[in-house]
């Protein structure tokens, strides 16, 4: 969506406020011990006593509240019986509705004692994400944000999982423009002022494929690498751009 008025605004930050705050309230909940369909239920906790229902059930009838992927999963993990285990590191994706507005972040955490290279992927990822915050001005084309991820995640050495993307949100969950994270002229199209989209890098130490496990929902590496991805849902102004999901 575009924004149209303040009340658009309003919303969207209501929206976005909840959603940050459910990834909050799960992050600090993950440890040793947790199951993930246990996270899963104090994220829908916090989404219903706030008055927001969960975007990937409305939309999707998806099997959670929200997408808890561990290790080589990575995304539209199904909350279940899996136990997290020291060293895990754990993608938490929130989306979310109140009022008709939508929005949507995501973070990777690794759960203690935590390795070198772990903390230099994640490191590396929020760099990633932050770089495409700043190429984000409304009269650059979406590819400067591709272009600005991507020599992020390569000065790190990672590659891009392509097949993931950002995209538009706001009246629904997924909506035009896709926002790639890495540079292609096919994303050509100016950003504009109050277009609304979430920034969400994939990086990984892998090839960056990835194929859908029997499920039908979990996204995994193809080479059992790990992964992270941070997002934002942003609105686009001249300047920096209104973070809706930051809390
Ligand atoms: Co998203
Ligand atoms: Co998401």
């Amino acid at each position: 969506m575009s924004i149209e008025n303040a009340a658009d605004i309003t919303g969207l930050l209501k929206i976005g406020r909840i959603v940050g705050l459910t990834i909050a309230a799960m992050r600090d909940a993950l440890e040793p011990g947790i199951t993930t369909a246990e996270l899963d239920a104090i994220g829908e906790r916090f989404l219903l006593q706030n008055g927001a229902r969960s975007a990937p059930q409305l939309a999707y009838k998806f099997p959670g509240a929200t997408c808890i992927s561990v290790n080589d999963e990575v995304a539209h993990g199904i909350p279940g019986s899996r136990v997290i285990q020291a060293g895990d590191v754990v993608n938490i994706d929130v989306s979310a509705e109140l009022g008709g507005y939508y929005a949507d972040s995501g973070m990777t955490v690794a759960v203690p004692p935590v390795s070198a290279e772990t903390q230099r992927l994640l490191d590396c990822g929020r760099r990633a994400l932050n770089a495409g915050i700043e190429a984000a001005r409304a009269g650059n084309r979406i590819n400067a944000i591709g272009r600005a991820v991507q020599t992020e995640a390569e000065k790190g050495g990672y590659n891009i999982i392509r097949d993931l993307a950002g995209h538009g949100v706001g009246r629904k969950i997924h909506e035009k423009p896709s926002v790639p994270n890495y540079f292609t002229q096919r994303a050509k199209d100016k950003l504009t002022e109050g277009l609304v989209v979430t920034l969400e890098p994939f990086l990984t130490t892998g090839s960056g494929h990835i194929y859908t496990a029997a499920d039908g929902w979990t996204l995994k590496t193809v080479d059992k690498k790990p992964f992270a991805q941070f997002e934002h849902t942003i609105i686009i102004t001249k300047n920096k751009p209104i973070l809706v999901t930051a809390v």
